[in-house]
C-alpha cells in the first residue's frame, strides 16, 4: 500500500507510523511521501531522518487556492498513492481529492467522535471543551474523510481516562500517547492487509 502522510506540525503521529513500519507492526505499507503545508514542520525532519521524501506544499506558494488544490491533487495522483493519511494536518482537503480518493483518506481526531468535533475543534480547543464539560473519558478517533468535518465512517476509537486536575496540555499528551499513536498505526495495518470494508457508511472488519 503506497501511503502519503499529510502533516502540519510536530509529526508525532507520523513518527508512530514510521516506527510501526520499521518494527513490523504495520505490514504491506510504505510511506511514499510526507507532504506539509508548513515548511518548518518538524514532521518533515522526521521524514528526512528516515529517508522518506518530504515535500512542502502550501497554499501560500500559489496565486489561488485552486492552483494549490490542483498541485496537491497531481502530487497524489502522479505518485499513484493508495491511502492518504492526515496526521495533524490543518489543510482542508479539496472536494476533488475527497471524491478521487473516496474511502482512501483517513484522519485522526483527538476526541471520541461525535463529541468535541467539527469546525473549530482543533489543537488544544478539543481538550479545553472536554475539560470544560467535565467528561470522565475522552480519547481519539480514526475515521475516513468525507465532505464534512470529522463526519466520515469511524474506523477505530480508543478511550482515555481524564484525571482530576488535568490541563488541556496534559490531556492532549495522554491522548496522543495512549490512543492516537496506537489506533492510527493499527488502522493503517488493517487497511493495508484488507481487513476493513465500508458498508452503508459504516466500517466493518472482515
Ligand atoms: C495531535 O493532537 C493530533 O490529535 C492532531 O494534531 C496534533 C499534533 O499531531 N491531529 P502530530 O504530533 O503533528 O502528529
Amino acid at each position: 500500500l503506497k501511503v502519503a502522510v499529510l502533516v502540519s506540525g510536530g509529526g508525532t503521529n507520523l513518527q508512530a507510523i514510521i516506527d510501526g513500519i520499521e518494527n513490523g507492526s504495520i505490514t504491506n505499507a510504505k510511506i511514499d511521501v510526507v507532504i506539509s503545508n508548513n515548511k518548518n514542520a518538524y514532521a518533515l525532519e522526521r521524514a528526512k531522518k528516515h529517508d522518506i521524501e518530504a515535500v512542502a506544499l502550501s497554499p501560500k506558494d500559489f496565486e489561488t487556492r485552486d492552483l494549490f488544490n490542483e498541485a496537491l491533487y497531481n502530487e497524489l495522483v502522479d505518485r499513484k498513492i493508495d491511502l492518504i493519511v492526515l496526521a495533524g494536518c490543518l489543510v482542508v482537503i479539496p472536494e476533488k481529492i475527497i471524491h478521487e480518493f473516496e474511502n482512501r483518506i483517513i484522519n485522526i481526531h483527538p476526541s471520541l467522535i461525535p463529541s468535541f468535533c467539527g469546525t473549530g475543534y482543533y489543537g488544544l480547543k478539543v481538550h479545553e471543551k472536554a475539560l470544560a464539560r467535565g467528561v470522565k473519558v475522552s480519547g481519539a478517533t480514526v475515521h475516513f474523510v468525507d465532505e464534512g468535518t470529522d463526519t466520515g465512517p469511524i474506523i477505530a476509537q480508543k478511550a482515555v481516562e481524564i484525571k482530576q486536575g488535568d490541563t488541556p496540555e496534559v490531556l492532549q499528551r495522554r491522548i496522543m500517547e495512549q490512543a492516537e499513536w496506537v489506533i492510527m498505526p493499527k488502522a493503517i495495518d488493517d487497511i493495508a492487509n484488507g481487513r476493513i470494508k465500508v458498508e452503508e457508511g459504516k466500517v466493518i472488519y472482515l
